[in-house]
């Protein structure tokens, strides 16, 4: 039985291995450029929104089209390639290799030789490593580096203009000079995902957007600070069409992607939920219960106090151990009663009271 089994089994393995060559060989010497591009991972870190994976692949041109990056102070260097940079550059070419750009234009390098790695971001090499010291003469990113924010930009849009992208121009962060380098270091994998600068989105603003960061904090908050959710959830950091750099048209909508049952559609309305979230909310963090901009009764009042019950002014003596407490202070104050303050779809609803 045994040296049948072991026979049949070899029998099996050497067709498998026949067929394997016969089904890939021819495959593998018409590979071209583009497939080498095509077969490439994609990319996706959207962070729970919806995109679609093939259009998000297509937003850059890939790997294949790389070109030596145009750099006007060394306007007559030749391109030297990646391994005359690695000869000075060896501790940068490490961290490098393990990113997206290295494998793409590693792999695209390989199908077609002219493609190039280090220099399609860098620019050609030669009058640089002529003279390492000469300012310019290398493409730099880093802050105080010769080269000019917008030149830095335009390098990384000659790939990735588009798609998140499309409103970078115009957009507060450009104009406030900030290189796409301020937010992603290419160089290494310091995060997860996105090649940020440093180890997650949130880390990433916070260096410069210490103030919102702290907000985060408060008492009441959203679970940013816990890792649950990012500051791109609601901004898209390269620029939109709503100020301040909201993904969406209306901060409602922003809200909604999460919140959607306070979307309704309600039989009563409460018009200034409508109108905007924030007028009762703030995004950011509160010390008042519920992300607040102020605490119930006195957040009602604001607009409720020209007529009727709501317009009585409270007093310590209407708390629950005063000489007159008053039930519109007492335990969840309005909100005891008018319990559906985004709206009700009670027949008996219109104060919102169920
Ligand atoms: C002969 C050695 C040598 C070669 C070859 C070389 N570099 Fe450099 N490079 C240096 C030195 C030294 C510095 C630091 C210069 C300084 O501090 O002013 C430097 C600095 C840089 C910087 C920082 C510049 C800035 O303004 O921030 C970049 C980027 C860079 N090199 C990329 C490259 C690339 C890409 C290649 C290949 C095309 C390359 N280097 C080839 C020696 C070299
Ligand atoms: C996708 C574009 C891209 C590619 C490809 C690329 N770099 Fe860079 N490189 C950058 C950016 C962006 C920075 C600035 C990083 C930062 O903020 O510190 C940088 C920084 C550098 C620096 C300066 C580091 C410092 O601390 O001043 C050197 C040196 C360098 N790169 C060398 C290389 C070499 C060598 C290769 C090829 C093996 C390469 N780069 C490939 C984008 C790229
Ligand atoms: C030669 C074209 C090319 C250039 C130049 C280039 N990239 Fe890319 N980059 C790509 C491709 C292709 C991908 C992978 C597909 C994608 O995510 O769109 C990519 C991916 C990325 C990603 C996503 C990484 C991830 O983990 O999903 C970031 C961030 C990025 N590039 C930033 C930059 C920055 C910043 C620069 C300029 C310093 C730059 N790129 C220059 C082609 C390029
Ligand atoms: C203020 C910070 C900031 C700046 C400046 C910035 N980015 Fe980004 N970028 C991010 C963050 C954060 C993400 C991750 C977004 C997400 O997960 O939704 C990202 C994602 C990306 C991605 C991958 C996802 C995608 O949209 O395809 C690419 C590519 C990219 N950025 C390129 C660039 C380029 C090119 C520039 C310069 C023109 C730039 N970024 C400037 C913060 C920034
Ligand atoms: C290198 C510094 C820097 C980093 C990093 C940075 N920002 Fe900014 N951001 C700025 C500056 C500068 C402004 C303009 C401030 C002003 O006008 O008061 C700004 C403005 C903003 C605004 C307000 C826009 C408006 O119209 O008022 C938002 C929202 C914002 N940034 C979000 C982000 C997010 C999200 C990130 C991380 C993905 C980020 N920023 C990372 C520097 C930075
Ligand atoms: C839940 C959605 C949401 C998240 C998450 C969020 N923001 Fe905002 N952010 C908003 C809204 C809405 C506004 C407009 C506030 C206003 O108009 O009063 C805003 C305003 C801003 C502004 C301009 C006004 C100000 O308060 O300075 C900056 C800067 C900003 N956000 C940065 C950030 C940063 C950095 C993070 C991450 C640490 C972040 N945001 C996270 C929704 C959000
Ligand atoms: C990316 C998803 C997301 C977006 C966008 C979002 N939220 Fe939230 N929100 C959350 C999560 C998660 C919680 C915590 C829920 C929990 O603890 O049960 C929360 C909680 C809240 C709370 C209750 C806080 C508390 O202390 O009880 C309020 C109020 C709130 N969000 C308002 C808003 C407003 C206003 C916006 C728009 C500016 C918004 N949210 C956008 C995810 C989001
Ligand atoms: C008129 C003031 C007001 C407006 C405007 C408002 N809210 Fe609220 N919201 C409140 C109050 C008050 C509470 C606390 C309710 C409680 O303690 O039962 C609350 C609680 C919440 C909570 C946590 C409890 C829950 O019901 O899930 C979320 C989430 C929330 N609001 C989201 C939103 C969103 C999203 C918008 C915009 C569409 C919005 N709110 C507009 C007053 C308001
Ligand atoms: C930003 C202003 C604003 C705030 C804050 C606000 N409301 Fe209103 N509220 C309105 C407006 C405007 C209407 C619609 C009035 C109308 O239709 O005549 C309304 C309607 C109402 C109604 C129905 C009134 C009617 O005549 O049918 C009730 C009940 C109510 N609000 C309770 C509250 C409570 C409780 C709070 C606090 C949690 C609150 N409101 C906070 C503006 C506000
Ligand atoms: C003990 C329950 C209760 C509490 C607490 C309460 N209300 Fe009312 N409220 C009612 C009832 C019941 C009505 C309906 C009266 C009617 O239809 O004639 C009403 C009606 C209203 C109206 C509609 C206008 C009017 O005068 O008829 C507004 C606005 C309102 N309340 C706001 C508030 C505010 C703001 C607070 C907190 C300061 C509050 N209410 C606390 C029970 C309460």
């Amino acid at each position: 039985m045994r040296p049948r089994a072991a026979g049949l089994a070899g029998t099996w393995a050497g067709a498998c291995l026949l067929l394997a060559a016969l089904l890939f060989a021819p495959v593998h010497a018409q590979q071209t450029r583009e497939d080498f591009a095509r077969s490439l991972p994609a990319s996706d870190f959207t962070s729970g929104h919806v995109r679609d994976d093939a259009k998000h692949f297509l937003a850059a041109p890939g790997f294949a089209n790389a070109r030596v990056a145009a750099n006007p102070p060394a306007a007559g260097a030749q391109p030297v390639g990646e391994k005359v940079c690695i000869a000075c550059h060896q501790l940068e070419s490490e961290h490098f290799t393990h990113t997206l750009h290295a494998l793409g234009l590693h792999a695209a390098a390989q199908a077609d030789a002219s493609v190039p790695v280090c220099e399609s971001c860098h620019g050609a090499g030669s009058e640089h490593a002529r003279d390492p010291t000469g300012k310019g003469l290398i493409i730099g990113y880093t802050r105080g580096s010769a080269t000019p924010v917008q030149q830095q930009t335009e390098v990384c849009l000659s790939c990735h203009a588009g798609g998140a992208r499309e409103h970078w121009a115009g957009s507060v962060h450009q104009r406030n000079a900030l290189s796409c380098s301020d937010c992603h270091n290419p160089m290494a994998n310091f995060s997860g995902q996105g090649l940020l600068a440093r180890r997650s989105i949130n880390d990433t603003c916070a260096q410069c957007h210490q103030d919102v960061r702290q907000q985060f904090g408060r008492r009441s908050h959203m679970p940013l600070a816990e890792g649950q959710m990012s500051c791109a959830d609601c901004h898209n950091p390269h620029g939109t069409l709503t100020s301040p750099l909201l993904k969406t048209a209306t901060v409602n909508e922003t809200c909604y992607t999460c919140h959607a049952e306070k979307r309704g559609p309600f039989l009563f309305e409460h018009a200034p939920v409508r109108e905007s979230c924030l007028n009762c909310h703030t995004p950011h963090g509160s010390n008042q219960h519920a992300l607040l901009v102020a605490p119930v009764p006195l957040l009602c009042q604001q607009c409720h106090s020209q007529l009727g019950h709501p317009n009585d002014l409270q007093t310590p003596a209407s708390l629950a151990n005063g000489a007159h407490p008053d039930e519109r202070l007492i335990g969840r104050a309005c909100l005891t009663c008018h319990a559906q303050v985004h709206g009700s779809n009670a027949p008996s609803g219109p104060k919102f009271h169920e």
